[in-house]
């Protein structure tokens, strides 16, 4: 029998800068359902990528002295790019769009030209708000009390001629199949779309732009490029092969598919995106799921608010199938959560550390300790069953069923706490048994003993099998310590009670999820955050040049002298300050005050030639006077501010001029 085709997408993401922990978030969270399908037995197609147009990244290749190319190379294939990140995060994508893609780019235009063709693509005059110096066009409500959102300067009312999509027309099909049917989930964000933008009224839609050139050429208009929306949403099908020859799977039956996505891109993915299909003739996605965000301290994570969290330091330091998990279990999927640091050590202790750790470990090790690693033939019946055998096995027996709804309606973290209801069982479940004090008497409780551990190693199998879409590796390992062979890991198996092979060989392995110390654990975090700031922080920087112009005459008037240190020593109760006897070449020693003292131990300076400015007005300073001030280099490297004296060689006498 043909298996059933599931594709499934995340949006794709915009490479202007590095990724953080709520676009990982949204790629977890559709890796997990990926996983879930194929575990199913379904062939499943698995699409991310890179949005990789726009103004905005035309202006960061600028900033960069780069070009938009190289530019979003970096960021996607670059060391601890977007690629890397997915790997890291054992993402099972079986394709990644770059929206740069030679066939991409070939589909879109085609796409372009047949809604044209179809006269759903009319050519107009876009008018708006213009910043001349960021050439970029506003509506009245992007502007910041009324300047331009990006400079703050002032806009001008103006025109450019520019392509339009017909999205009007669609409105009453679009109501429909938002209002009628269950394309947009969750149910919440149905009425959201209504209420601020079908009952408004759907206008047609700008979908081509002159005022920037990196993008998608209008090939019938080139001065045009595509409207990033319009590009990058076409991603879906292009990836499947839609109008090019680089992918022939489009009719094979992926679509229509499901489209994961963040809420504040649900209008584009429920309104936009369907009107261009129905427009073009193909079905729309079977579900657009719009995910809630992750937040920090309750605002939305940026990078220009500084706010962002690296996933790359939480994977490193907790690993990544705890990350994974934490993502999957803490959030309810479609409404907006707290991250927090705690919450993710808490989470790591308390279910992975407690529950689900200590179920394999203490079994395992029961295991080992009273059966050598092997349960005898036999175990898997008991001659006195006792009630709460009965319950543990109803209660894994009945896990798939419930889990599958949670996993079918986009709550895998209802799924979770069902595996979490059984993992608890399987704990309260030795504790009833005491299998320590069955050890006791072996010829007496031995074959009970076997027959508790047996159902425990069961109702772990179960648990496993359920946990792989979220933590792949770790259940890979679990398999291994309870001895589970293959075909006692898959999708029907998990329905199953009694599919272990009664003698399986059982190793108490490492233990899978170590519990944590929160306070060390937070300060390390800490410690790697400051780290990787640090390290993110230009190598070297140094202050721009002044444009401002100084006359000679001007410039002639400071005095600055060859002088050599006589004695230097701390000023007394300031950190900062040093205070220096210089020989000056007049004669009288001269004292100079300088707050140096980070950077230098006042007698490794005694000896050197350092140069002065010798004609400043005379300053206090703690008390004392300071007779001119010595010249440094400054500069600032990972953020740290360096400064180095200047010292000449010390064949120069001491009052030698400078000029
Ligand atoms: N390029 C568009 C998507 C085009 S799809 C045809 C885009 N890219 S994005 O990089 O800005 O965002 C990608 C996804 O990451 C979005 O679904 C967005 O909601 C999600 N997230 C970005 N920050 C997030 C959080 N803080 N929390 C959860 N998801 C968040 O939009």
């Amino acid at each position: 029998m043909e298996k059933k085709k599931f594709y499934i997408t995340t949006p794709i993401y915009y490479p202007s800068d590095k990724l953080h922990i709520g676009h990982t978030y949204c790629t977890v969270a559709t890796d997990t359902l990926a996983r879930y399908h194929r575990l199913r037995g379904e062939d499943v197609m698995f699409l991310t990528g890179t949005d990789e147009h726009g103004q905005k990244i035309e202006t960061k290749a600028k900033e960069a002295g780069v070009t938009p190319k190289e530019f979003v190379d970096n960021i996607v294939e670059g060391p601890r790019g977007v690629k890397d990140l997915w790997k890291l995060m054992n993402i099972s994508n079986d394709r990644f769009i770059r929206t740069t893609d030679d066939y991409h780019v070939e589909s879109v235009q085609k796409i372009f030209k047949k809604m044209y063709d179809k006269g759903d693509i009319y050519k107009g005059t876009y008018k708006g708000k213009y910043c001349t110096p960021c050439e970029s066009f506003w509506t009245e409500s992007q502007l910041v009390d009324g300047k331009c959102p990006d400079c703050g300067r002032e806009v001008q009312d103006a025109e450019e001629e520019a392509y339009f999509f017909r999205l009007s027309k669609y409105a009453d099909r679009i109501r429909d199949l938002l209002e009628n049917t269950d394309f947009l989930q969750p149910r919440s964000r149905v009425h959201e779309m209504v209420k601020n933008f079908l009952d408004p009224g759907l206008e047609d839609l700008c979908v081509s732009r002159t005022s920037f050139s990196w993008g998608i050429p209008v090939d019938f208009d080139p001065k045009h490029v595509v409207y990033v929306w319009v590009d990058a949403l076409s991603n879906y099908i292009t990836a499947l092969g839609y109008d090019n020859d680089r992918y022939h799977d489009y009719d094979k039956g992926w679509w229509p598919g499901v489209n994961i996505v963040g809420k504040e891109i649900v209008r584009f993915h429920s309104i936009i995106w369907p009107a261009m299909l129905m427009s073009l003739g193909e079905p729309v996605p079977k579900h657009v799921f719009g995910h809630g965000w992750l937040l920090l301290d309750g605002g939305k994570m940026s990078k220009s608010k500084g706010n962002v969290v690296d996933p790359y330091i939480l994977a490193e330091k907790f690993g990544v199938d705890a990350l994974r998990f934490f993502l999957m279990r803490t959030f309810p999927f479609g409404s907006d959560g707290n991250f927090s640091n705690e919450l993710l050590i808490q989470t790591i202790n308390t279910d992975l550390a407690n529950d689900l750790g200590n179920l394999v470990s203490r079994t395992t090790a029961m295991v080992g300790k009273y059966f050598g690693g092997a349960l005898p033939a036999g175990c898997r019946t008991c001659a006195e069953p006792q009630p709460f055998d009965q319950e543990l096995r109803t209660l894994a027996e009945g896990l798939r069923s419930v889990y599958e709804e949670d996993m079918e309606t986009f709550a895998p973290h209802k799924a979770l706490d069902e595996v979490f209801k059984v993992i608890q069982r399987a704990n309260k479940y030795i504790d009833e048994n005491a299998p320590w004090a069955l050890a006791k008497d072996m010829e007496a409780n031995g074959k009970r003993l076997a027959h508790v551990l047996y159902n425990l190693l069961e109702a772990t199998r179960i648990c496993g099998i359920l946990l792989t879409p979220f933590m792949p590796e770790s259940c890979e390992k679990l398999f291994a310590q309870i001895g589970a062979p293959a075909e006692s890991r898959t999708w029907d198996a998990a329905a199953e009670w009694g599919v272990l092979p009664e003698t399986a060989a059982v190793t108490k392995g490492e233990n899978l999820f170590p519990r944590l110390d929160m306070d060390k654990a937070l300060e390390e975090l800490e410690a790697a955050e400051a780290e990787a700031k640090k390290a993110a922080l230009p190598a070297v920087e140094v202050e721009p040049q002044l444009t401002e112009k100084v006359d000679f005459d001007t410039f002639c008037k400071s005095d600055f002298r060859a002088v050599k240190v006589k004695a230097c020593e701390a000023v007394k109760k300031s950190e900062k300050l040093l205070r220096f006897t210089l020989d000056d070449g007049t004669g009288v020693d001269r004292q100079i005050l300088s707050g140096i003292h980070k950077w230098y131990e006042p007698e490794d300076l005694v000896g050197k030639t350092l140069i002065a400015i010798v004609n400043l007005p005379p300053r206090k300073m703690m008390g004392l006077e300071s007779n001119g001030m010595l010249i440094s280099a400054v500069h600032t490297e990972h953020g740290e501010e360096c400064l180095h004296l200047i010292m000449v060689d010390d064949s120069i006498p001491a009052g030698a001029k400078l000029c």
